[in-house]
């Protein structure tokens, strides 16, 4: 059928539908309420609604992974035998204009009334182009980067047929165990806030177009509705027990700032959430999200997570989980079957009704509507524009600049840092990540070719060609690497001491010693928490054997979390977090290393200085025997064998020139409701390069009817500053930034004290005042 055939048949077949739902006389939008609020919209999906018998509106709830078609033809297992029956609403893992193209065909064919398929896929940090991993890009604290980096990938997926994107993933997190925290945006609700805002509007295009109907804008997920970050142990799956407060301080806000940015979908998460797993939770989904922040998007399920219902211990079987699920508000089932199988019998024997399931046939007809997939299913499959956009020079150039903003310089003793290209030095160019392409794009690098990343070792031949810095080379020792098809996950590779002699040797005729070490790609990521955060096998070992040297040593890791550099941290000079910088890695670790770029990034995560921290992050509570430093005490709240505070706290990240914080003032002490108080702070680079900083504003209400933590990130500013220049500062304190959940769950601003710190970090306490709320 070619394009104008369909359209054709089709509107006659919505005229016919509008006709036919005047006669019934009920209407959809009497109890369903649109996500876009337009008449047409609801009326056109009303129409198609009308038309469909049950069979095929349940079939519209059901998601499948592409590989029911892989080789061009309709697959004969039952996902197969779904598309056949024209019952599959939603295929994700498709990619490419051509072969969605195809599978969008085979879909048109056998649906009776050509309602199109929607594709998705999980484009977490870029699709062919791949960015630095989110949690290293959130490190940048540049919203405008974030923006542009998730609008880049939209515009790949788009072009590569992908219409509904599985990201940005928004779970709070305070645990580095947890191996996902990789995809988020660290350990504050402020800034993850701001984040998921950013990356809804990359992903939608909301900035520039503010129209899903464009052929590059996509719908964003929300994901993992909710606490999914908080799982106990930092185990993945596991269960969490959060207080109904808490999640409305910390784990709800990105997920309201996503949708108020205007975010089109949900999934949920895996989790056990207070006794009740979240993918069968009417609290969360109907009363919270729906009822309560008027979100009308589409939900999805997480992968076979209305199955999982079954192993929580929460349904008794597949059909008991179906129909709580959708009880609970949920509108698609990804892979459990569970829709799809189970929903006409529940209908028939009215344990649910026909009227729930056309509200969540609603929501995904609306979707296809908005989308314009009912004008054109075919308009995300253009080989051209594919041909055009992926990897253009604009996106490489983008992927170079963003991975240099996501390196954090953790230390830089003596300025061992930067080896410059014009001052003569042998370095001594050690570790596994020398030479190490396939881990550079992180997980979730979905489409990134791990062939094209560039190599530490690529970045610095460029980078130092014809300079009179030399490097020696000894890998010294191996990553170890997991093994996942063997029952239990186990580790292969185990490194062993031979290549340590080696290393040594090198290191002795050196200068300074360049280790390059870190995690394999697989150790972050979904399923991969790790109950040790140290360098992996044997790599501290080396380290050690190196020290021994008595060189100074600079080491740059790659990682996908906070990791415990405890010894490091001590023993090394210099270290460089470079997380994972996806395919321009080699050229931006070199650009920092060599001083071209001057480091400007701040950690978003606190770096433990053991695991028995965890969970650590900055803004905790007070306690009522809080640990004094100035006067330590027994019966304090503290550990006996390690200290409080982390290895490397929130807000921290040097820079190859300093900032000097001066002249802090409030241009009043007190404010009252509707008023403000105006902070201003001077910033002088005080160094020898020009830099960025990241200027915080923190504050602490002292007393209030709910405890609240000792400091709390309320805005920050990223700023450029020339040698010797200085700028002042502004920040706006009002009714916004001292409100809190009070305990009827609602914001509250309450009058009394509080404590305000402009910092160059969360640790960072020189610049304080006080101000009151009358
Ligand atoms: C499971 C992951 O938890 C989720 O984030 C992802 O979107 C789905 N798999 C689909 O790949």
């Amino acid at each position: 059928m070619n394009k104008n055939t369909f359209k054709l048949g089709f509107w006659a077949l919505i005229l016919f539908g509008a006709i036919s739902c005047d006669q019934s006389g009920s209407k959809l939008t009497d109890y369903w309420k649109s996500y876009s609020g337009d008449p047409k919209i609801e009326a056109k999906v009303d129409s198609v609604l009308s038309l469909m018998t049950l069979e095929e509106k349940i079939g519209q709830m059901n998601q499948y992974s592409a590989n029911f078609a892989a080789t061009g033809e309709v697959a004969d297992n039952q996902s197969g035998e779904y598309l056949k029956k024209g019952m599959i609403g939603s295929t994700f893992n498709a990619f490419g204009a051509e072969k969605v193209h195809m599978l969008q065909e085979q879909n048109m064919k056998y649906s009776r009334l050509k309602i199109p398929m929607l594709f998705a896929a999980d484009v977490i940090h870029g699709l062919e182009t791949t960015f630095p991993i989110p949690l290293a890009e959130a490190c940048s604290w540049d919203l405008d980067l974030m923006e542009k980096t998730a609008r880049a990938a939209a515009n790949e997926a788009t072009a590569s047929g992908v219409a509904w994107n599985f990201a940005p993933m928004i779970d709070m997190a305070h645990d580095p165990r947890w191996g996902r925290v990789m995809e988020g945006a660290g350990e504050d609700v402020y800034l993850a806030s701001l984040v998921a805002r950013a990356r809804v509007r990359g992903f939608q295009g909301i900035s520039d177009y503010n129209d899903l109907s464009k052929n590059n804008t996509l719908i964003a997920t929300a994901k993992h509705f909710v606490a999914y970050g908080a799982a106990q142990g930092g185990r993945d799956y596991h269960t969490t027990d959060i207080s109904e407060i808490n999640l409305h301080e910390t784990y709800f806000p990105p997920f309201q700032a996503a949708i108020e940015e205007g975010v089109g979908s949900f999934m949920t998460s895996f989790n056990d959430l207070n006794g009740v797993p979240a993918t069968g939770n009417k609290w969360l989904y109907k009363d919270i999200l729906r009822d309560s922040w008027n979100f009308n998007g589409l939900v999805v399920t997480d992968y076979t997570a209305i199955m999982e219902l079954i192993p929580h211990g929460y349904a008794k079987d597949l059909k008991h989980a179906a129909q709580l699920s959708l009880d609970a508000g949920i509108d698609m089932d990804m892979i459990s079957e569970a829709f799809v199988m189970h929903l006409k019998e529940l209908v028939e024997e009215g344990s649910i009704t026909e009227s729930q399931i056309d509200v969540a046939v609603a929501r995904i007809l609306e979707m296809k509507f908005l989308l314009g997939l009912f004008d054109d299913p075919y308009r995300y499959c253009d080989v051209e524009r594919e041909k055009e956009v992926m990897m253009n020079d604009g996106y490489i150039d983008l992927a170079h600049k963003a991975a240099q903003k996501a390196i954090v310089l953790l230390k830089n003793d003596n300025n061992i840092l930067p080896l410059k290209k014009e001052e003569s030095k042998r370095v001594a160019l050690i570790g596994p990540f020398v030479d190490e392409r396939k881990s550079l794009n992180g997980e979730w690098a979905i489409k990134g070719d791990r062939s094209k990343s560039v190599t530490l070792r690529e970045g610095l031949d460029e980078k130092y060609a014809g300079s009179k810095v030399s490097f020696n080379f000894a890998k010294g020792t191996d990553l170890p690497l997991l093994d996942r098809k063997t029952e239990k996950v186990s580790v292969v590779n185990v490194p062993d001491r031979s290549g340590f002699a080696k290393a040594v040797s090198v290191a002795r005729n050196s200068d300074v010693i360049l280790v390059a070490m870190g995690e394999n790609y697989h150790w972050s990521g979904e399923a991969a928490s790790r109950s040790d955060i140290t360098l992996p096998g044997n790599q501290r070992e080396l380290l050690k054997e190196l020290k021994k040297t008595g060189k100074p040593i600079v080491l740059v890791v790659f990682n996908g979390r906070p990791l415990d550099l405890s010894w490091e941290a001590k023993n090394v000079d210099a270290i460089v977090e470079a997380w994972y910088p996806g395919l321009m890695s080699g050229h931006a670790v070199a650009d920092v290393l060599s001083g071209d770029y001057n480091p400007s990034a701040k950690l978003v995560m606190s770096f433990p200085r053991n695991v028995g921290q965890i969970p650590i992050f900055y803004n905790q509570k007070n306690t009522g025997r809080p640990f004094d430093a100035e006067r330590p005490a027994d019966y304090r709240s503290n550990y006996i064998d390690v200290e409080n505070t982390p290895l490397f706290p929130f807000g921290h990240g040097l820079s190859y020139t300093n900032f000097k914080y001066s002249n802090l003032k409030l241009d009043k002490n007190e404010f009252s409701k509707g008023g403000s108080i105006t902070a201003t702070i001077d910033i002088t680079n005080t160094g020898n390069v020009d830099g960025e900083e990241i200027v915080q504003l923190y504050i602490q209400d002292i007393v209030a009817s709910v405890t609240r933590p000792v400091k709390e990130l309320k805005g920050f500013e990223k700023l450029a500053l020339k040698k010797g220049e200085t700028k002042t500062i502004k920040f706006t304190i009002n009714e916004e930034t001292i409100k809190f959940i009070g305990l009827d769950m609602q914001p509250v601003v309450e009058a009394g004290d509080f404590n305000l710190w402009i910092a160059a970090s969360s640790a960072d306490v020189s610049n304080h005042l006080k101000f009151s709320y009358k």
